[in-house]
């Protein structure tokens, strides 16, 4: 990707973390009473509204890793979110602010329910599970996240897609003054990915709502994020607003923007290196500067789940 690689990355770009440990502590203390107030407007809403809120009825999934999680610290503060600047420390700088609520999510397309819904609306009808599960940038790092989300299949099959809807197609929120990486032009704004229907309804992929059992950071995409753990992590769209059932497949962003470098499928695949680095190892975030590469997994290591979805495909065509 066109941006600073891991070791590009200078301390002073992450030092506002204990200014951020300071509020977290802060938020902590005052939760309780805090929580009733931040509810506000959003009482007996799902996902609560403001930061750290703890999501309810979670239950645990048995497509959890049993690897350890990467701290909080980790996942909120190295982060990949162009609509709040290239850095990795930028999102967790520029998005404290972004006001998630009040947002709504449209379905379209080849689907017999469509519309616009409130959130809470559109994640009502589902399960809460935590899921454990290794992510693989495509730059070669990777981090292990316990996300909270709803299964992408039960979606789907909510909104009763008819049988033209061949792919689903994914928009972020387009709002310059929210998001001034969007001033700038360094992608066609705004961020769209895709998956195909088999992709989107097998039970590995989820929408994401939160981490650690707390609503989702906005850093990380609030209020809701697709999450496909065994492709590279751009396919992972944050700030989800529309949902398009589509019967061509849709253009995607990074696509568009270096066809060669980044195509549709994105699966994680040790054997075909980006053109211009290898893919064939990562580097765990938070394992420390010099802790040894790990090697990769073909279909970072759910190939046992997906693999069949590749039948007689030619994984090095279809990159
Ligand atoms: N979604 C949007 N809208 N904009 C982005 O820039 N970056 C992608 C993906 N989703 C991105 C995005 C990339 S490159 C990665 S690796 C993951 O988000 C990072 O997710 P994380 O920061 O929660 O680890």
């Amino acid at each position: 990707m066109l941006i600073k690689k891991p070791a590009d990355i200078r301390p002073s770009e992450i030092t506002s973390e204990s200014n951020y440990l300071d509020r977290r502590q802060f938020i902590g203390a005052g939760s309780i009473a805090g929580a009733s107030l931040l509810a506000g407007p959003a009482l007996g809403a799902i996902v609560p509204e403001g930061d750290r809120a703890q999501l309810p009825d979670v239950r645990k999934s048995p497509f959890s890793t049993s690897e350890k999680p990467n701290s909080y610290e980790d996942i909120t503060t190295y982060n990949n979110y162009y609509e709040f600047g290239t850095g990795k420390g930028d999102p967790f700088r520029n998005a404290q602010d972004f006001e998630a609520r009040p947002w709504s999510v449209t379905v379209d397309g080849h689907a017999a329910k469509t519309g616009t819904f409130d959130f809470d609306d559109f994640i009502k009808p589902f399960d809460l599970e935590e899921r454990i599960y290794r992510m693989r940038c495509v730059e070669a790092w990777s981090m292990v996240i316990p996300w909270v989300g709803i299964s992408l299949a039960d979606v789907v099959r909510h909104h009763q897609p008819t049988s033209k809807a061949k792919y689903v197609a994914f928009e972020t929120l387009h709002d310059p003054k929210r998001m001034p990486g969007q001033r700038r032009r360094v992608l066609d704004w705004p961020y769209r990915e895709g998956l195909t229907i088999a992709e989107a309804t097998n039970p590995l992929t989820i929408l994401a709502v939160g981490v650690y059992g707390e609503a989702m950071p906005n850093q990380n995409g609030a209020p809701i994020r697709l999450v496909v753990p065994w492709k590279y992590g751009f396919k992972g769209i944050k700030g989800i607003v529309r949902i398009s059932f589509t019967e061509k497949r849709p253009q995607v962003s990074w696509n568009i923007s270096a066809p060669h470098e980044y195509g549709f499928y994105a699966n994680v695949n040790p054997e075909v290196d980006h053109p211009r680095w290898s893919q064939a190892s990562e580097r765990r975030i938070g394992s420390g500067l010099f802790a040894a590469r790990i090697p990769t997994q073909m279909f970072n290591g759910y190939g046992d789940q997906v693999a069949h979805l590749y039948d007689g495909l030619d994984l090095r065509k279809n990159y």
